[in-house]
């Protein structure tokens, strides 16, 4: 039986980030992750393969498409087998530097299936089995991606973003269910490669959850690239037949196509892990129960991440994943929930931090609203289309920032200076008076806070 201060299970940006926190604050650390790769979803076949194809196939889109309008005249010549190698390189990489800092921090890592098996014990079943003690346990054992009934994944034709990833070939026809965050970064990836991509959304309007006036916006633009849309559309089943696949939507006539990207959301992965022997209970969604500072019923066992509820983000697994450990070990953690920024790395890309004025609609908040558009903005018109605007909810009494919602060009960094400004309690007066350099996008968000007033 080895002995640590703390156990983490699972491997992903949740899970390695807090074993690192916890040996840099002395604890005696141990890691348990199935896989032979370190990173979790986020890094094998989630956030960084995709931001990878994101970037390559928007390079490609932009070479045959839009150099022209720079005076620039290019041809370009897909190599998807180059493409996808990147990826793969950039990944390999990056694993690398996790197992590095693993050695570093003198993390013990134990390759298996980790599951509880009593109070304060965890057993590793992998090519060596052992049985491990800690006074804390971390569960961080992320998600899945959800099926739909009717809907068998093939491994091929038919299956998750982790296939979208790796396609061999540009499908002529892809049909994408769920017009979420998935949907559209893996849509616009084969769309731009020469896919005609087809979206089946159960909803009337994309990006569920987004900011209302964004996700119009978005939806406008991405027709105009060529994702196809069908809007409340309820899909009941899916097959395919070697090389063809039919899509049944109810009330609709049945779709042919190449491949099916199910992308209808993920849920929590706590397949034998053990919650039983402990008592620890999961809520309807699947997700481990777990109080305000993270703790499930059992004493001295925690979980982060994706497997307990909110969003289902990287950043949000590792902050999580530091207040965890650092209450363990200190007695104190931060993490503020209303700070968490999402972001869509679509082209135009699509960020937000905090309140969407939906939200403060339906909880009676009184907030006055500024919003400036990037075609107004010279470093915007410089960079290319110059679509999208940024939207400032302030308080109505008190001015202070509840939410940003940002459509348009690299939305996805200047999110950061809002969720910056929402951290410190600023007003948009604050960001407002805050010198904004000459010429940059950033001066959207200036722009939008002088609107506010
Ligand atoms: P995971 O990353 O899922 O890691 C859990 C780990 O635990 C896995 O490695 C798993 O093998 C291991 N494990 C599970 N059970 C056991 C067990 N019993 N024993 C041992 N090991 C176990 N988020 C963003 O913030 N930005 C993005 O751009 C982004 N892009 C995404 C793109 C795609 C296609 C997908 C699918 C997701 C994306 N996400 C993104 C979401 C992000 O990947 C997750 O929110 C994040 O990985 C969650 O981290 P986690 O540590 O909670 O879980
Ligand atoms: P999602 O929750 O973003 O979107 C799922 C979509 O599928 C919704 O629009 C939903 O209405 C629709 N849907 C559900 N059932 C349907 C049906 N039967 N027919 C048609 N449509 C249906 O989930 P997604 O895109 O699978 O992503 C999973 C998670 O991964 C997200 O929660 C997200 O946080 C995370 N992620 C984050 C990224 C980022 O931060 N850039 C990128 C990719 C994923």
């Amino acid at each position: 039986m080895k002995e640590f201060d703390l156990i983490v299970i699972g491997g992903g940006p949740g899970g390695y980030v807090a074993a690192i926190r916890a040996a840099q604050l002395g604890l005696q650390t141990a890691l348990i992750e199935k896989e032979t790769g370190l990173g979790g979803t986020c890094l094998r076949v989630g956030c960084i393969p995709s931001k990878a194809l994101l970037e390559a196939s928007e390079k490609y889109h932009e070479t045959k498409s839009e150099l022209h309008a720079f005076g620039i005249n290019a041809t370009a010549e897909l190599d998807l087998a180059a493409m996808l190698a990147r990826k793969e390189n950039i990944v390999a990489d990056m694993t690398k530097g996790i197992d590095g800092l693993m050695a570093k921090n003198k993390i013990q890592r134990f390759l298996g299936h980790g599951r509880l098996a009593g109070p304060n014990k965890v057993a590793v079943q992998g090519a060596e089995s052992s049985e491990l003690t800690a006074k804390s346990i971390i569960l961080a054992t992320g998600s899945v991606a959800a099926g739909l009934p009717g809907i068998e994944f093939d491994g091929d034709r038919i299956g998750s973003s982790t296939e979208a990833l790796c396609y061999p070939e540009v499908p002529k026809r892809l049909v994408v269910i769920g017009a979420g965050v998935i949907g559209l970064e893996l849509g616009s990836v084969w769309l731009r490669l020469g896919a005609q991509v087809t979206v089946f959304e159960y909803m009337d309007h994309i990006l569920p959850g987004m900011d209302l006036e964004v996700s119009k916006l978005a939806q406008r633009i991405f027709k105009k690239q060529g994702l196809k849309f069908n809007l409340g559309a309820k899909v009941t089943g899916a097959k395919a037949d070697r090389n063809t696949c039919t899509v049944e939507v109810e009330g609709m006539q049945a779709t042919q196509c190449d491949r099916v990207l199910v992308a209808v959301g993920r849920r929590p992965n706590t397949q034998d892990l053990g919650l039983d022997t402990l008592n620890i209970a999961t809520d309807k969604a699947g997700c481990i129960e777990v109080d305000d500072r993270l703790a499930t019923a059992a004493p001295g066992v925690f979980a982060i991440g994706d497997a307990v509820r909110g969003p289902m983000l990287a950043h949000k697994a590792e902050e999580e994943g530091i207040a965890c450990v650092e209450r363990i070990a200190t007695g104190y953690g931060h993490l503020n929930y209303d700070a968490i920024p999402a972001i869509v790395y679509t082209h135009p890309e699509i960020a937000s931090v905090g309140k969407t004025e939906e939200e403060l609609k339906d909880a009676g908040i009184g907030y006055r609203k500024g919003k400036f558009p990037f075609s107004a903005n010279a470093r915007a018109r410089c960079l290319g289309p110059a679509e999208g605007f940024v939207k400032i909810l302030a308080h109505a009494q008190t001015d202070r920032v509840l939410g940003v919602h940002i459509i348009g060009p690299r939305a996805g960094d200047l999110i950061a200076e809002a969720a910056v400004a929402i951290e410190y309690g600023a007003s948009s007066e604050d960001i407002a008076r805050a010198c904004h350099a000459h010429p940059t996008l950033a001066e959207v968000i200036k722009e939008a806070a002088l609107a506010v007033e």
